[in-house]
């Protein structure tokens, strides 16, 4: 009794409600066993915008793609933020980023555009391509050693000494930038203010080619990742040394069978962790034991991650042994005294640890902790996007045909030469459209993200037929972009794979699509919308299309069963982002003839 009498009732204006019977979750589990199905039998019975009790929650979802406007207008009545950092202080178990709480002043948003754009992004781009060839290269032939471990060239050597010297007499980059500064792998501090306000205006920068606008327009920081001596000697080792990697003649030729989801998952985790964080700056670790390190990071990450839709849902991690367990061992590894042992570390992650140091008030642990949300986020959404990017390339003769033309048309033939990594430009990447419609496609049949805000205060909230709800402070309202992915209306036959789906007619990105005749401001979303729209995107494209890249010309791929059906998403992460497939799928690759001699 008491339960229902605690139960909201709808009041005059208001969209219509539904409280679902079980005391707290409300529709959970409903919504929890096919959220697509379960939007879309309540958009049929009420339209445009109703409420659901969810988790404790009071959800207004909206469900009119040309309503989306209107939310994104709301920006003074509604908190993106609050949703995030509260979700982000309960999954990884650190106080919270919001400046009014208090342990911290950084403007996390403002640090986000100042590093995943302009020169942080091209630094990253760079960093990324190199690591996934080492990985790749390396991972052809685990006999050899890991790229980067045993390459030092003697000034390099030295550099290095003086810099371990550095940060050996720095106790802590609190009371100097100096050792960040004197580190050109890492990055420029000049000068910063992270209180400063956000540009909020600048998220939807068309991607990579416009980079460098939005940061430097209002920054009082510049930053600037270098590329340094030892990385340039990776890529152009010298003459008269071979590397003991580059240059090795005969990678091996027998077909390897293995799961395509694993294959990509190791890949990408190591070249993504490597490129986020750099490399071990004292090179005491084999290359044995940087794969075991790797490899259990690798090994907590699932684990810890498998269980994010129970953590997300509301329940405490201390439930789950594992969960917990992984997790502290992984913020461990990324404690800021260990991560001062590492070098070329992107510029968002050295930014963050001199921020951690003079701005936050948190314990060493918490400060970790946020670097992990940041793992978290680079990698959870990326790894099966570049799974399903690659199975829809292998499961369609023609996407792959019309790939590859395009690749040969405009990077040409991709072959390693003996001691030297292929290196991409921007320009190039940029004209690489079919991969890149063959990327969207794969995130638009694979996402399920929800944009959350919170809402601050009473208000009425018009949509585009113009009728206005009123809305109650405290309650959420969503987006749920997979209605569009998946609105025949939008996209003919939406449950099947179009290569050129986001293809014009011109050959370039398409980027009118319509709903009953009208043109959608509002069509693709898998990055979320507005203010709160992934800042990773463009390093995202780049590094998907980077992989693909790398994968298709150095090896013949296939699928064991040409005719093999997508696996079916993992609906347990609903709301989390791209799904993940819910069983791997089987394929086996070689080494290409033409890269044998790498
Ligand atoms: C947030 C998607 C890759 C960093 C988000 C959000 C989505 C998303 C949907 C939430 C947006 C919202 O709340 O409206 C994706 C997808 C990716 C990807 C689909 C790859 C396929 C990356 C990468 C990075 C990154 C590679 C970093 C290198 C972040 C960060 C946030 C975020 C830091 C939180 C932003 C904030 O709270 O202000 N991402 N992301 N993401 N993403 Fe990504």
């Amino acid at each position: 009794l008491c339960v229902l009498l605690s139960l909201r009732r709808r009041t005059p204006g208001e969209p219509p409600l539904e409280n679902g019977w079980l005391p707290f979750l409300g529709l959970a589990l409903q919504f929890g066993v096919n959220p697509l199905e379960f939007l879309r039998k309540r958009q049929r019975q009420h339209g445009d915008i109703f409420t659901c009790r969810i988790a404790g929650k009071y959800i207004h979802f909206i469900t009119d793609p040309f309503s989306y406007s209107a939310v994104a207008r709301r920006g003074r009545h509604l908190d993106w933020n609050k949703f995030a950092y509260e979700l982000s202080s309960k999954l990884f178990g650190h106080h919270s980023m919001d400046p009014d709480a208090g342990y911290t002043t950084e403007n996390l948003h403002q640090t986000f555009l100042r590093t995943l754009q302009g020169e942080g992004l091209v630094g990253m781009s760079e960093s990324m391509l190199e690591n996934m060839q080492s990985v790749m290269l390396r991972d052809s032939d685990r006999s050899k050693p890991v790229l980067g471990a045993e390459q030092e060239s003697p000034p390099e050597m030295a550099r290095q000494r003086r810099c371990r010297a550095d940060s050996a007499m720095q106790p802590s980059c609190a009371e100097d930038a100096t050792h960040l500064l004197s580190n050109p792998n890492c990055v420029n501090l000049i000068k910063s203010d992270s209180r400063g306000q956000a540009d909020r205006d600048n998220v939807d920068t068309p991607a990579y080619k416009n980079k460098g606008e939005s940061v430097s327009s209002s920054s009082d920081i510049q930053i600037t990742q270098h590329r340094s001596a030892q990385t340039d000697a990776l890529i152009r080792p010298p003459q008269s040394k071979p590397s003991p990697l580059l240059g090795h003649q005969g990678l091996p030729t027998a077909w390897q069978q293995n799961g395509l989801y694993l294959f990509c998952y190791s890949i990408m985790f190591e070249a993504s962790f490597m490129t986020m964080f750099g490399k071990e700056l004292h090179q005491q670790n084999s290359p044995r034991e940087h794969r075991a390190n790797i490899n259990s990071m690798q090994k907590n990450f699932k684990t810890f991650d498998s269980f994010f839709p129970a953590l997300v849902a509301g329940l405490p991690i201390k439930l789950f042994y594992w969960a917990h367990s992984a997790r502290e061992k992984l913020a461990k590894e990324l404690k800021q005294e260990k991560l001062y042992e590492r070098h070329n570390m992107s510029a968002l992650i050295a930014l963050r640890i001199h921020l951690n140091d003079t701005l936050s008030r948190m314990d060493d642990m918490g400060k970790a902790r946020t670097h992990l949300a940041l793992l978290w986020a680079s990698l959870a959404n990326t790894l099966p996007a570049a799974f399903w990017s690659l199975f829809y390339l292998l499961r369609s003769p023609e996407a792959m045909q019309a790939a590859r033309k395009e690749i040969k048309e405009v990077v040409g033939d991709c072959q390693w030469k003996a001691g030297e990594l292929l290196k991409f430009s921007e320009e190039q990447l940029n004209r690489l459209v079919i991969l890149e419609s063959v990327i969207k496609e794969a995130m638009r049949l694979s996402s399920a993200s929800m944009n959350v805000r919170v809402v601050k205060e009473d208000f009425e909230l018009s949509l585009d037929s113009n009728r206005g709800y009123r809305v109650r402070k405290g309650d959420d309202i969503a987006l749920y972009p997979q209605l569009l992915h998946y609105d025949p209306d939008i996209f003919h036959d939406p449950l099947k794979f179009k290569h050129d789906r986001f293809l014009g007619d011109n050959g370039q990105e398409k980027t009118n699509f319509y709903k009953n005749g009208r043109k959608l401001k509002y069509y693709y979303m898998p990055f979320g919308s507005g203010i709160t729209m992934c800042p990773g995107r463009f390093f995202a494209m780049i590094e998907m299309k980077q992989f693909l890249l790398l994968v298709m010309s150095l090896y013949d791929m296939e699928l064991l069963d040409s005719e093999e059906v997508p696996p079916t998403l993992d609906q347990a992460r609903v709301g989390l982002g791209i799904l993940q497939p819910a069983t791997d799928v089987p394929f086996r690759y070689r080494i290409k003839p033409t890269s044998r001699s790498v």
